[in-house]
């Protein structure tokens, strides 16, 4: 294609986008021959930081990339954008509760939403990153009346890229081979990484994970504390999968896949989860930034327990959220 494609990323200077860039630059993302503009937001003191960014992004020499624009301002970040990658946010500190964390966030989605909605092309697909992402991607929405809410989704292909690995890993297989897994709910340690219909190569994984039980007291919290344990070992938090999983997803959405995966979108009523929340479901992606929730599945009681616990958990955030902007 002869158009160039906009993608906007906030956060730029921070190491998430670090290891994304390269991503979006290089082809793999968008597809070889489109042409890609980069428009990187970030706060004030951290636009010579950025810069050192954009230096590199020069040195890359990328066949691909036409332009880039470094900025603090919102509406020349988003201007025409045609993607929107929103990883920056406030980030957590010790012994920040989820509601401080919360009243941090609201302003600056709010505040995005606004420039978004004005400045962005209107076909634009967005993208939240930043935590606590489904939330911010609902605060979003609610402030971007112009952006259809289906345009708009927030990452939880890391969590299910981090299932689907150690699934394969205990199958023996590579990951291509394993099906049926998602993860239901928020990104947080609420999800609910659910196995209970994968199969590796075919066969049921259940067996091989040791059985419902085994599942419950060892794959779903390894699962759930994946973050942690890569803060843990590495003193830093998981910016290179992350930024490997932004590019699964935005190639899944924008190009369409055939495996099913995971993405929070807004809810629409699909599995008793009630409207009004970004929601983690299975979803299969048709191409050209469009989606349907996978639907038919049969919840068992176990999954249904995991499934209300991470609803009831951004209800409580929604409320949150609401009280912040009250
Ligand atoms: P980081 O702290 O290295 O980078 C964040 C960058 O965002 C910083 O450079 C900061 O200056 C910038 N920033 C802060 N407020 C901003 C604003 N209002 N506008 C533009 N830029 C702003 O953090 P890292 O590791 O890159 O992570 C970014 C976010 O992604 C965090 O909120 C983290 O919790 C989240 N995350 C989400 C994952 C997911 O699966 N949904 C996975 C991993 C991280």
């Amino acid at each position: 294609t002869d158009s160039v494609l906009t993608v906007c990323i906030t956060g730029a200077a921070g190491q998430i986008a670090y290891s994304l860039l390269p991503h979006l630059a290089n082809g793999c993302i968008f597809g070889p021959t489109q042409r890609v503009a980069l428009h990187l937001l970030e706060i004030a003191p951290a636009l010579p930081a950025l810069a050192g960014v954009a230096m590199e992004l020069a040195d890359g020499a990328y066949p691909l990339l036409v332009s880039v624009v470094q900025t603090s301002d919102p509406t020349v970040a988003f201007a025409r954008a045609d993607v929107a990658v929103l990883v920056g946010a406030f980030p957590r500190r010790a012994g920040m509760e989820r509601k401080d964390l919360l009243a941090k966030n609201v302003p600056i989605f709010k505040a995005q939403a606004h420039a978004l909605n004005t400045v962005a092309n209107s076909g634009v697909r967005v993208l939240v990153v930043g935590n606590p992402a489904n939330t911010n991607a609902m605060v979003l929405s609610s402030f971007a009346p112009s952006i259809p809410k289906k345009h708009i989704s927030a990452l939880t292909r890391l969590d299910h890229n981090r299932a689907v690995a150690e699934v394969a890993r205990v199958a023996g297989v590579q990951a291509p081979s394993v099906d049926g897994v998602c993860i239901w709910g928020n990104h947080s340690s609420s999800q609910y990484p659910d196995v209970t219909r994968a199969v590796a190569a075919g066969k049921p994984v259940l067996p091989m994970l040791g059985g419902l039980e085994n599942v419950a007291e060892t794959f779903i919290p390894m699962i759930q504390k994946r973050g942690a344990s890569v803060i843990k070992a590495r003193g830093l938090s998981s910016a290179m999968s992350a930024a490997t999983a932004i590019g699964d997803h935005l190639r899944s959405w924008l190009t369409g896949d055939s495996a099913v995966v995971s993405m929070a979108v807004p809810s629409d009523g699909s599995y008793g989860i009630k409207e009004g929340i970004f929601f983690s479901y299975p979803v299969r992606c048709l191409g050209a930034g469009e989606y349907e929730i996978v639907q038919g599945i049969e919840v068992d009681s176990f999954s249904r327990k995991y499934i209300e616990a991470t609803a009831a958990e951004l209800n409580a955030e929604r409320e949150e959220a609401l009280a912040v902007l009250a």
